[in-house]
Parts: C-alpha cells; structure tokens; sequence
C-alpha cells in the first residue's frame, strides 16, 4: 500500500535527525554552549544544551546514518520498499540541523522567559525539523529532492510530533529525562 511505503520512507529518511536528541539526553552534561551567559536577564541557551550532548547527538545521527546505509537494500528487500543510503552529506544536514533546531529552540523559549525544561508545545515537537529539512536540502540538494518528496515531507510533520511525545514519555517513564516533553 502506497500510504505505509511513504510512512516507512519517511521514517528510514528521517532517523539520522529523531536519534541526536535521545543521545543527547543520554550523553549531556558537563560544559553548557553558552558558557553560562545570559542575555536581557535569562541565560542565552540554558544548562540544558552541553557541547558533549551535542557533539554526541551529531555523532550518533552520522553514525546511524552510516549503519542505515550498510544496510538500507535488505531492509528494504524485507519491507518490499526502495529505501535510500545516506550520503555524508545529507547525513550531516539531517543530524547537526536537529542538533540545531534544538538549540535555537532553547534560544527562545529563553527570549519568551521558559525556563529550562519548560513546554513548548509545537515547537518541542517539531524543532528539528524546522531547521533539519531546509539544512540537508541545502548541503545535499539533489538527495535531498529525490528522497523528501511532498508526500514524504508531509507524513515527516503529521508523524514526527507523535513519535516524539512517545519516544519522550518512554525516556521520562524510564527516568532518563526530568519532564516527559
Ligand atoms: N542535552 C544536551 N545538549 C543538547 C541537548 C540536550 O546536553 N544539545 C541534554 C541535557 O542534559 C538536557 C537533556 O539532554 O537537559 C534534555 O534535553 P532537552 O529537553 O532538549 O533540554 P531541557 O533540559 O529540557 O532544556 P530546554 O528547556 O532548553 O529545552
Ligand atoms: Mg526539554
């Protein structure tokens, strides 16, 4: 069926950029971005956004990438869909756009006076994705154009919040986050 080949596409596609947030949750810690500063009387970013959380959210969505590539024809053979391999490229866009998106989304729930670990709803769900999808098409536009179709991109917006309160809820049921957003 042509909906659950464009379901199973989008999540293959957009796997290098949902996994830096878990592996930043897991590895964070230690040195913030912004050094502790604040702007206007709230921090810049906040506690919450560490380069080694960060550096690890790249590193593991690059490496998925990598994993997803090696790979991608028997799974799609299995799934009976044609499943794309990650050029570096579009690896590095789907993973450091995610990385990204988070970040400028602390930026403002900073600006608006959230503190850290504050809801933001939309913007939680979909930051990544905000800045992921444009970031790849740029690094990797032909890639990007073949893959992310808007059929893809859509089931991508309608899928991503839902999978995201799961994955969330699943890490504050299991103690690894403090909020379940
Ligand atoms: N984390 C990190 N570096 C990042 C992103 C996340 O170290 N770039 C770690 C932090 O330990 C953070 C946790 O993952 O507390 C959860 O991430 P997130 O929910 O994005 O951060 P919050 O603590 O909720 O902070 P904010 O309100 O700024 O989103
Ligand atoms: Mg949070």
């Amino acid at each position: 069926m042509a909906v659950l080949e464009t379901i199973a596409l989008a999540v293959w596609a957009m796997l290098p950029a949902y996994v830096p947030n878990n592996a930043a949750v897991l590895a964070g810690g230690g040195r913030p971005i912004d050094g502790g500063r604040s702007w206007g009387g709230r921090r810049l970013l906040g506690d919450g956004k560490t380069w080694r959380g960060t550096a690890a959210g790249i590193g593991a969505g690059i490496a998925l990438a990598g994993i997803l590539s090696a790979i991608a024809g028997e799974v799609g053979a299995v799934l009976g869909v044609s499943l794309p391999t990650f050029p570096l490229r579009a690896a590095i866009g789907l993973a450091a756009g995610a990385m990204l998106g988070d970040i400028l989304a602390s930026f403002l729930k900073r600006r608006t006076g959230r503190e850290r670990g504050a809801m933001f709803p939309g913007l939680d769900q979909l930051d990544f994705v905000v800045v992921s999808l444009p970031l790849t098409a740029l690094l990797a536009t032909e890639w990007f154009r073949a893959v992310f179709t808007w059929d893809v991109v859509l089931v991508v917006v309608v899928l991503t919040p839902l999978l995201h309160v799961l994955t969330n809820g699943i890490a504050y049921a299991l103690g690894l986050k403090n909020e379940p957003w």
